[in-house]
């Protein structure tokens, strides 16, 4: 049984007290997944955007080739991105702002790539997070996500399922399935599944990767 997706005040208040030992936890526990996102996007290069993007921990995982921009629901856990962006060691984020990505205010087809690590999961509604995701990316771009996904079978699925109950008020969502990705996928014409795949060493994450049909040539 899966448990509702979580409520948007439920998030903004758990990260709002995440945010001071976020990066301490979380920084480690989810490296290799936060990493493997980036590169992908990286090896797209131009504009990114970086949906929950926190903390801004991805910020060291960029580089010249990309102009980063970030969004948040949760102005504490901003404050600390902020502050990273305060030591100028990060020219290639542009900025970050508050915006809850179920309406984001960027017009159609502004981003090359859109990155959602650790957020998709979390949302009030994952699909129109989604859909909000595919209209802001250009034709041929593509949206990266990373996530811990639900096991679905054996003793992780039933572990997952019990931690399900007991961490949403931290703003936690163990037991997500990826079908519900795949077929936000199928249901949408211009959007393409291109990429599932487990996150090594352990493949506790799995990476997502989808492309937004491009542009039809000119005659
Ligand atoms: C687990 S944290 C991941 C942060 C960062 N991406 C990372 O990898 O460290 C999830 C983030 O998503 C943000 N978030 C949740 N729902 C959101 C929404 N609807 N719009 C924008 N951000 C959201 C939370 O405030 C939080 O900062």
């Amino acid at each position: 049984m899966m448990t509702p997706d979580l409520d948007k005040s439920i998030v903004e208040h758990a990260y709002a007290r995440w945010a001071p030992i976020y990066d301490a936890i979380c920084g480690p526990v989810m490296l290799k997944g936060r990493r493997a996102a980036a590169a992908e996007a990286r090896s797209l290069g131009g504009k990114i955007l970086e949906v929950g993007v926190g903390t801004g921990l991805s910020f060291d995982d960029y580089d010249h080739t990309t102009e980063i921009t970030g969004i948040d629901l949760c102005e504490p856990m901003l404050e600390k991105a902020r502050a990273k962006m305060a030591t100028g060691r990060y020219p290639w984020v542009k900025g970050v702002q508050v915006m809850d990505a179920h309406r984001m205010a960027f017009p159609d087809a502004t981003f090359d790539c859109v990155v959602a690590q650790f957020v998709i999961t979390l949302v009030a509604n994952p699909e129109q997070v989604l859909s909000e995701c595919h209209r802001v990316v250009k034709p041929g771009g593509r949206i990266i996500l990373v996530n811990h996904l639900y096991s679905e079978v054996g003793v992780a699925a039933a572990v997952e399922r019990w931690t399900a109950q007991r961490t949403r008020g931290l703003g936690l969502r163990p037991e997500f399935p990826f079908a519900r990705l795949q077929a936000w996928a199928q249901s949408n014409k211009d959007a393409i599944l291109v990429e599932r795949r487990k996150i090594a060493p352990f493949g506790i994450y799995t990476l997502v990767c989808f492309e937004r049909t491009p542009a039809p040539l000119a005659a």
